[in-house]
């Protein structure tokens, strides 16, 4: 049987006593895989990833990493153990450059090694070289997001959580950020990716997961799901019967 990496089942998690936001969540993550989670606005996608990384305590229910329940482990430890985090919004330090932002991604690693993340990652993401000395906060949209995902991986995470990482980004870059995930997962990084562009995050996917009302609805594999009518309905723009174009 293969162990998977993350574990969450049924979790009940929320802000304000008495309202739970997630209501019995579940999901399973293998290593090497890449799942992407949808749902409509407000179905606690970022509140699941939130209790993922223990920013915010679970209620209920268990979760699970690298076979270690990590409902006692804080998040620091939790990087330190290799899982990353790129939150929706404030991904980077507008003010500090890219170097600096890179630099403080690898808080927990060395000197030299620190040298060589660093080489690595504007070698996998070169515009970040060409903007090495440049404030984050002048980086377009699309370059600021790709700051935030190499910063996460200068940590070299096992897991990493992406928070819909295409928000607000013109629709030609949506593109070339889904290429470059999809790029991390074959260098071996097992990836959680939000995402509100439902079609393009499910094209790179192995598996997806639809939330509702803070609990899975449903799951398959990224084509299946591609061409499930009630998500081509809700998520994907297409009227039933499916259009076969997509
Ligand atoms: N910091 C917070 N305090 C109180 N309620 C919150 C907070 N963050 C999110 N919520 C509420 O939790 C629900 C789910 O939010 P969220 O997880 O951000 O949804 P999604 O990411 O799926 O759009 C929403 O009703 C939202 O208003
Ligand atoms: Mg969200």
């Amino acid at each position: 049987m293969s162990q998977s990496l993350l574990l969450v089942e049924q979790v009940y998690a929320g802000y304000v006593p008495g309202l739970d936001i997630l209501q019995g969540a579940s999901i399973e993550i293998h290593q090497g895989e890449l799942v992407t989670l949808i749902g409509p606005n407000g179905a606690g996608k970022s509140t699941l990833l939130k209790a993922i990384f223990n920013l915010l305590p679970q209620r209920r229910g268990r979760i699970e990493f690298q076979g270690q329940e990590t409902k006692d482990i804080p998040t620091h430890e939790l990087v330190a153990k290799g899982m990353g985090y790129v939150p929706q919004l404030a991904n980077v330090f507008p003010s500090l450059t890219v170097a600096e932002n890179l630099s403080i991604g690898a808080a927990a690693v060395q000197g030299k090694i620190v040298k060589n993340r660093i080489e690595e990652l504007t070698a996998l993401f070169p515009i970040l070289r060409e903007r090495y000395s440049q404030r984050a906060g002048t980086l377009s949209g699309g370059e600021r997001q790709l700051l935030a995902m190499a910063r996460a991986l200068m940590g070299q995470p096992q897991l990493l959580l992406l928070d819909e990482p295409s928000a607000a980004l013109a629709p030609k870059l949506v593109g070339e950020v889904m290429h470059q995930i999809q790029q991390i997962n074959h260098l071996g990084v097992t990836i959680l990716l939000v995402e509100q562009n439902a079609r393009q995050a499910l094209k790179i996917s192995h598996r997806g997961y639809v939330l509702e009302n803070g609990r899975e609805c449903y799951s398959g594999a990224g084509e299946e799901l591609l061409h499930d009518p009630r998500i081509g309905e809700l998520y994907l723009g297409i009227k039933a019967p499916l259009e076969a174009n997509i």
